[in-house]
């Protein structure tokens, strides 16, 4: 695969139908495409550790943001969802210390994983609860509105992760 080649290419397939966590969704697949691209160029560990960083916490937040949206839902899912959600940070820091540890780099196995995970959980369980959500008459429209402060800090992170890529 060429360096011009993007990694995971959006599709409109991947849409849940609520604009906030679609664009948080692409913004996790922007942070892969990036790690990709600085595995590929080999641009060294503390790139690719910073980069890592950026995916970590970018995924928390957003997993703490939909696990906010399914309670105020009162989703009847979300126990496994939250499951799931755990278990992912579970894997990515397991990723991270396994690198460290065995000393070689395992970031392609890493970026296939991670790409694996994410396309499967928003076809998945994000699509489940989005589509539930809707039928019961949840205003997603106005749970936006409600969480203009949260978004607002995920605009923050996504001002300062611009910053950072054009660097
Ligand atoms: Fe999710």
């Amino acid at each position: 695969m060429s360096n011009n080649e993007v990694f995971f290419k959006w599709s409109g397939d991947y849409s849940v139908n609520i604009k906030t966590i679609d664009d948080q969704h692409r913004e996790l697949v922007n942070i892969l495409n990036r790690l990709f691209v600085a595995v590929s160029r080999r641009e060294g560990d503390k790139v690719i550790a910073g980069i890592l960083d950026a995916l970590m916490s970018y995924t928390q937040t957003h997993f703490a943001l939909e696990e906010r949206l399914m309670r105020q839902a009162k989703y009847k899912d979300i126990e496994p969802h939250m499951e799931e959600h755990g278990k992912l940070l579970d894997q990515l820091d397991q990723l991270c210390k396994k690198h460290l540890l065995e000393e070689k780099p395992i970031y392609f196995e890493m970026l296939s994983f991670l790409k694996t995970w994410l396309k499967e959980h928003i076809q998945g369980v994000d699509t489940r609860y989005s589509a539930a959500l809707q039928q019961a008459g949840f205003s997603v429209a106005a749970w936006e509105r409600e969480a203009t402060a949260e978004f607002a800090l995920m605009s923050n992170s996504k001002k300062w992760w611009e910053v950072w890529k054009a660097a």
